[in-house]
């Protein structure tokens, strides 16, 4: 905290963000080998990873959660005083918008790239995917047969009309699945492809749980969603009747996005930052990581957790993940036009 003092940054802290938790001043950044986390992900999913990392490197992980918009305009703000090493967020969307605001920094480490895929993360890994989450199509065992299931594309059939939840274009998860296609597809398919599922007068829900619990309450019959939610609504009920069509088998396949991380742009512990990037990179950190959420390991040499691993396994769409980043944007305009709100 390079001219700044403790002090200053924890009023600041106080001001800008009272959600932040765990602070511990007293021991500030500043000392070496103790590395600050800002992260969007919550206390329960991150813990017990920096707990084995501090266990086996020495080095302290404090750690502020808030909300992945909260955190990007605090780095913003505070930029070269900022005490933040570490920036952890969801959504290849949300670490593309930081890494292009100039929040993060890229680092070459063969670690990474042998455990993360290169298409889960940044070029120069100015962030780097940590977990996979797929988005399949979700349908009722009750009122669908999965064979009347194929493809997104398909869920324009007029066979849909008024049988379809979706979430709201709101949010980044249904911006980035739409980015993504707009990069696979191309624009005017996908305002095609999306015109088709407006055509089928669709529920649109602001959580994808609310969604899941629709389908099963009989407000619709098929969703596209996160699989995370199901599996929680599964871990409590086994017989919730729901399950996952995992979408575009013969082409593009299921569409994934990441949770993941970078090193900001003004650390001042730099080698740190980087050890536990790749540490959480690791068999061991990711299956903590993976199975505290129900999500997919981002290094494809980890299994899922037994609960995710009845579903089969899939073909996840490859496309570069950073388009979810690149073309959200284009996505929002796209949705706008035809009136998916
Ligand atoms: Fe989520």
């Amino acid at each position: 905290m390079r001219g700044i003092s403790p002090g200053i940054v924890l009023v600041v802290v106080m001001v800008l963000t009272p959600t932040f938790v765990h602070l511990r001043p007293a021991q500030g950044a500043s000392e070496a080998g103790e590395i600050v986390v800002y992260s969007a992900r919550i206390e329960q999913l991150i813990k017990p990873m920096f707990d084995a990392f501090t266990a086996r490197t020495g080095i302290k992980v404090t750690y502020f959660t808030a909300k992945a918009a909260e955190l990007f305009e605090r780095l913003r703000a505070e930029g070269p005083h900022t005490p933040a090493d570490i920036f952890m967020t969801v959504d290849a969307g949300n670490l593309w918008m930081a890494e292009h605001a100039g929040l993060l920094q890229g680092f070459t480490s063969s670690i990474i790239e042998q455990n993360i895929p290169a298409h889960l993360r940044a070029k120069n890994n100015a962030w780097v995917g940590l977990s996979v989450r797929a988005r399949p199509i979700m349908y009722s065992t009750d009122r669908v047969k999965p064979s009347d299931l194929s493809t997104y594309e398909a869920l324009g059939h007029p066979r849909w009309r008024g049988r379809l939840c979706l979430r709201t274009s709101r949010k980044v998860y249904t911006q980035s699945l739409v980015a993504t296609m707009i990069k696979t597809l191309a624009e005017r398919r996908t305002e095609e492809v999306l015109g088709g599922w407006m055509k089928n007068q669709p529920r649109i829900f602001n959580s994808d749980t609310q969604m899941l619990k629709a389908i099963a309450a009989g407000q619709c019959d098929v969703a596209i969603a996160n699989t995370y939610y199901l599996a929680r609504l599964q871990a409590k009920d086994p017989g919730f009747p729901v399950a996952v069509f995992w979408a575009n088998p013969n082409d593009r396949g299921v569409h994934v996005n990441i949770s993941g991380a970078g090193v900001t742009k003004f650390t001042k512990h730099r080698a740190e930052a980087v050890q536990l990037i790749e540490f959480l990179s690791s068999p061991e950190a990711q299956k903590l990581y993976a199975d505290a959420n129900y999500e997919y390991p981002a290094n494809p040499a980890v299994k899922p957790h037994r609960l995710i691993a009845a579903w089969g396994s899939y073909k996840a769409d490859t496309v570069d993940v950073a388009a979810a980043g690149a073309l959200q944007a284009a996505a929002v305009k796209l949705m706008d036009r035809i009136g998916y709100k």
